[in-house]
């Protein structure tokens, strides 16, 4: 550890400050082992804070017409794009994946800030018919108040304004807990909002572990939203403590999504798909294919295609332009991931390629697996049904159309299939069992979870006209 690296604080209304205690911890680059800065270990006293910030500011928030509020991210907008290739380099050597990826998570930023931006001169509600003369009927959108975003690691710019810009345009404050691998590109987006000229306040960043800030957040009265992505187990654990205090939670976890490949597929269009979204970002990504489902007629052709383009795929430091794939983010995910290694071994799948942690030369400074495929895996394995989050990839054979869709749906998560990654801002993201809990993230439908629909009637009748009794 050096003594010169940076250290960084909590933004709590509109005041830089660090941990009470005085207590910080290490956010190190996952491809090198360099150490990146020292970050505040907070704890139920700053989560408090954040909240009775955000609390404040709602008051005066809520209360800026939605225009303005839009205003504010066009500008947002307009300061990622300027930002992109700074914040995608900070994104790069904090949670490893490849420079063109982490351009496209500030990509996926910029275009929802203009898409939420445009919400502030929309945000529609209903004008509806009434049964009584001389009424009117108009339904909208209210914010519901303080919102907490839980973020994770593998989208550490994405996420975060998938969750931030729809609540602000809507007229929520927020408190954010940042994934403790990802602090620095949390708080770079904060500064930039404060930048485009976010009153102070609006939006709040608290650093620390999910045990004790994610713990405070989640039981405190103030809080009237959680939106968290991250593990199935954490965001059970979030759903039953929130429903203590009856707060809203939108929970994206985790999936186990595949290829179908059938018997007259375009093979080499095949291949390319499959590489891209089970190695892309290291197989880190909740929409990744962990799963091919291949025609047991043309399995082996495509496994004979895929073994040497998954071999010749570069493993590196994701600055480097012609690396292909980058690290694991951290210690203990390379090691679960090389647990399952062993896991499909000892069920009887065949390792026909990777397999094991890559430490040669630069490498070994790093937390790099290599890119690894199994056949021979079939549906109920672990291999199979559990989410690893890492470069492991399962081919499974099927002899029939209704046999893939059977295999493709037998798991207790539900995402994305076919291209499996890549989802666009304007159309809502989500999955079914347990990906979700029925909300939807991004489009129009990513404003729900952030307010409340409010009826106002306006009687201009001048006498007391009674609904359902009138004649
Ligand atoms: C995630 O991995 O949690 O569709 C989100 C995609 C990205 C988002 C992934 N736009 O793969």
């Amino acid at each position: 550890m050096t003594t010169t690296a940076n250290i960084y604080q909590n933004y709590i209304g509109g005041k830089w400050q660090g941990a009470g205690s005085g207590e910080t911890f290490p956010n190190y680059n996952p491809a090198t082992g360099e150490l990146i800065g020292h970050f505040p270990l907070s704890g139920e006293a700053e989560a408090n804070a954040a909240v009775e910030a955000a609390r404040a500011a709602f008051e005066k928030w809520r209360l800026v017409p939605a225009p303005k509020r839009g205003e504010i991210l066009y500008r947002v907008g307009e300061l990622l794009k300027q930002h992109k290739e700074e914040l995608a380099r900070t994104m790069t050597q904090e949670m490893g994946k490849v420079l063109k990826e982490t351009r496209g998570d500030v990509q996926e930023g910029i275009d929802m800030a203009y898409y939420m931006g445009g919400e502030g001169r929309r945000l529609f509600g209903r004008s509806v018919p009434v049964e009584l003369p001389n009424k009117s009927g108009v339904a909208m959108r209210d914010p519901v108040g303080v919102v907490t975003c839980i973020t994770p690691w593998n989208f550490p710019i994405a996420i975060p304004t998938w969750k931030m810009f729809p609540a602000l345009v809507a007229g929520n404050t927020i408190v954010m807990k940042p994934a403790s691998d990802t602090p620095l590109s949390a708080l770079r987006l904060v500064e930039i909002l404060y930048e485009a000229g976010l009153p102070e306040g609006v939006v709040n960043i608290v650093f620390g572990p999910g045990g004790t800030v994610g713990e405070a957040l989640l039981h405190h009265p103030d809080v009237a939203v959680i939106s968290f992505t991250g593990s199935t187990e954490s965001g059970r654990h979030v759903a039953i403590e929130a429903a203590k205090s009856l707060k809203r939670v939108s929970l994206e976890m985790g999936g186990k999504n595949a290829v179908i490949v059938l018997d007259d597929a375009d093979l080499s269009l095949a291949v390319e798909g499959i590489l891209w979204s089970a190695y892309g970002t290291t197989g880190q990504r909740c929409t990744a294919c962990s799963r091919v489902i291949a025609h047991k007629s043309i399995r082996q052709k495509l496994v004979d295609m895929l073994v040497p383009r998954i071999e010749a795929l570069r493993l590196g430091n994701g600055l480097d332009e012609s690396v292909d794939v980058g690290p694991v983010i951290n210690h203990s995910q390379l090691e679960k991931i090389h647990s399952y290694t062993a896991i499909g071994q000892a069920d009887g799948a065949t390792l026909v390629t990777g397999g094991s942690i890559a430490n040669n030369g630069e490498l070994a400074r790093g937390h790099f697996y290599r890119l690894t495929l199994f056949t021979d895996v079939r549906p109920n394995m672990r291999l199979a049904q559990e989410e690893i989050f890492g470069p492991t990839l399962s081919v499974i054979d099927v002899a029939s159309f209704e046999e893939a869709i059977a295999v493709n749906n037998n798991t207790k998560y539900g995402l994305s299939s076919s291209g499996t990654t890549g989802a666009e801002i304007q159309f809502p993201f989500g999955g079914t069992r347990g990906t979700g809990n029925g909300h939807r993230e991004a489009g129009i439908a990513g404003m729900d979870v952030f307010t409340e629909w409010k009826v106002v009637y306006t009687d201009y009748s001048g006498k007391l006209q009674k609904a359902q009794i009138d004649e």
